[in-house]
């Protein structure tokens, strides 16, 4: 039975669409996943454009309609649960999820992240690394803790920084790397599962 994946998203989408289209090409028995949902915290992106294209179920949940941070968690957890998803992907989803979507979906909540954890986290990775000057940087996938892109490494992609890089021409060279990676990773966890042993991620 292939396994239902939700996509979380805040922004372009690309990552959702290399998975539509990995899931469309390969199929969902080959590839072993299906996208049964995409969730946002804002309206209007086109990462949800992309999900309707796609015939999915959309859902929305933005922080500022909540009274507290933890009632739009709260909500954000079950309207993915509605979805009974066996794996949720944070593809370019740029909110910290709380304690209630955690004891849901903690384990088998994988994010991914434009730089090479442990260095610069958070929601600037691209040009955080560009200001520090470092050579060589990347996409990290990893599972989602109770710390901020703090979580077991599942796989890491490398990128070299040129030295005529900005900040958007080094972030379009990693997401070549990270949409692949996020593709295969995915794919992988699907269809092998996993085991998290401390910080070790395995994928029999
Ligand atoms: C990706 O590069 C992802 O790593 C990054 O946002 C981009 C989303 O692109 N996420 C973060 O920076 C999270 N801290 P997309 O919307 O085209 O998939």
């Amino acid at each position: 039975m292939a396994k239902r994946l939700v996509v979380l998203v805040s922004g372009s989408g690309t990552n959702l669409q290399a998975l539509l289209d990995a899931i469309a090409t390969q199929g969902t028995a080959v590839y072993g996943a299906e996208i049964v949902a995409v969730g946002a915290d804002r309206d209007g992106i086109v990462g949800l454009e992309r999900a309707e294209r796609a015939g999915l179920p959309t859902f929305v949940r933005r922080v500022r309609d909540y009274a507290t941070r933890e009632e739009w968690d709260a909500a954000l957890a079950e309207a993915t649960a509605a979805y009974e998803p066996d794996l949720v992907v944070s593809a370019g989803f740029m909110k910290i999820v709380g304690k209630e979507f955690l004891a849901r979906f903690g384990g088998r909540f994988v994010n991914t992240h434009p730089a090479l954890l442990p260095s610069f986290p958070g929601a600037h990775g691209v040009r955080d690394a560009l200001a520090y000057g470092a050579k060589v940087t990347g996409c990290t996938v990893h599972f989602v803790d109770d710390g901020v892109d703090t979580g077991p490494i599942i796989a890491q992609g490398v990128v070299e920084v040129r030295d005529e890089d900005d900040e958007a021409a080094l972030h379009e060279r990693i997401k070549e790397v990270e949409r692949r990676l996020l593709v295969d990773v995915v794919g992988r966890l699907a269809r092998h599962g996993h085991r998290i042993e401390g910080r070790k991620v395995v994928i029999p």
